[in-house]
């Protein structure tokens, strides 16, 4: 059978003021929102208008892998606020992480809970913070990439990159494994700018979409070879769930978990990689930037709360992420102003220039050395 584990212990400081400890970016409905449907995608996506990225994430997969097959890993705070957020996904299938350690543990964590429920599970890992924009591509690529997997490969998706983007990793394009899918001669993850312009430059790179496909026991084989550590603290988790004591042990064991992510800890190692070329309209959504870019917009390019009055302004991007109005519109008018962000809270309010957004990061440091 075909599981999903969906990667949901991110922080995402760069949506400051609308992301928080208790309030991440997979929790915001960043894409939608804007007032006006200017083309058809965009019309297709505003029906989800005030869909969180996560909600978005276990919808689009239900015709392939449906919530009772869904595993959600979060933080322990998280737990209520991700719950909320996907109704449809068992309570005992959102598995808590005492401390985030990264994608590896979350990862092996995970994978390890549904091999004690099936052992013979194809896994597809997926983050939680991602935007597509054609769905069922999407679901055709994974079954794409399922099929590697059930041939034992551990397998990704690779979108063809448009830009020397040091954030992602890069996987190195081998020969033909069969309909779709191709070996891996090595996977780099955020490679330095040099390295990573030359990869678009040689074309036989694409961008590591974040996204995994195993079968339990091959992820298992790949983390003893490879994170030892991790291996033997997976062991004794499945020790302790055997017995009926796997809370306590989860606060014991996970704490003392190596904080590795799993592109550094496994895919850079492991052989037996392969890769399925997706193309459905992909964003990591990294910035207020992106989230203006993925807004719809209206003829000026703005994406503006309902009823916003804009007068010779243009490309700005305005929310209202208010909690507390108790049902009050406010009126937000912008006149003269250009490629600004603007997002009001109930305890925040930024203003921040487009191009600056990732500058953000800078009020967040402000605000914890504040204390
Ligand atoms: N449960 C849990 N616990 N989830 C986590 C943790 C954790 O400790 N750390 C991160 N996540 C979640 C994030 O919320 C996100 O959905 C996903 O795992 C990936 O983590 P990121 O921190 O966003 O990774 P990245 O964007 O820097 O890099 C990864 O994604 C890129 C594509 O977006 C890598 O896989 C790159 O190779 C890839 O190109
Ligand atoms: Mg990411």
């Amino acid at each position: 059978n075909i599981y999903a584990v969906i990667m949901a212990g991110g922080a995402g400081t760069r949506f400051w003021p609308a992301s928080r400890n208790h309030r991440p970016k997979q929790l915001l409905h960043l894409a939608g929102g804007g007032s006006s449907a200017s083309n058809a995608s965009s019309a297709a996506n505003a029906a989800h208008a005030n869909e969180s990225l996560l909600a978005a994430t276990v919808r689009r997969l239900a015709p392939l892998i449906t919530p009772d097959r869904v595993y959600i890993a979060t933080g322990a705070h998280l737990i209520e606020a991700t719950a909320a957020a996907v109704p449809d996904v068992p309570r005992a299938q959102i598995l808590a992480e005492p401390v985030p350690r990264n994608t590896a543990p979350c990862i092996g964590w995970a994978a390890a809970t549904i091999a004690r429920r099936d052992p013979e599970a194809l896994i597809a890992v997926l983050p939680s913070d991602h935007f597509i924009v054609d769905e069922p591509a999407f679901r055709a690529t994974l079954a794409c990439a399922l099929d590697g997997a059930r041939r034992g490969h551990i397998s990704t998706i690779g979108i063809v990159p448009t830009r020397p983007e040091t954030g992602y990793g890069y996987i190195e394009i081998g020969g033909d494994l069969g309909p779709g899918l191709s070996s891996v001669v090595r996977f780099v993850e955020k490679p330095n700018r040099a390295r990573a312009e030359e990869y678009v430059n040689g074309k036989k790179h694409l961008w590591n979409a974040g996204m995994f496909f195993f079968r339990a026991s091959a992820m298992r084989k790949a983390i003893e070879a490879h994170l030892p550590a991790l291996a033997e603290g997976l062991d004794r988790l499945d020790l302790a769930a055997k017995e009926g004591r796997e809370v306590a042990a989860l606060a014991e064991v996970f704490p003392n978990l190596p904080s590795i992510s799993i592109d550094h800890g496994v895919m850079e190692k492991a052989s037996d990689l392969a890769v399925t070329h997706g193309d459905f309209g992909w964003n990591d959504v990294g910035s207020w930037e992106s989230a203006w870019e993925l807004a719809t917009k209206d003829a000026e390019g703005n994406a503006l709360p309902e009823g916003a009055i804009a007068v010779d302004a243009h490309r700005n991007l305005v929310r209202d992420l208010r909690t507390d109005a108790r049902g009050e519109k406010k009126v937000y008018a912008l006149v003269g102003v250009n490629d600004l962000v603007l997002v009001e809270t109930d305890d925040a309010f930024l203003v921040i220039p487009r191009e600056r957004a990732q500058d953000v990061r800078t009020v967040v440091e402000t605000l914890r050395s504040r204390g």
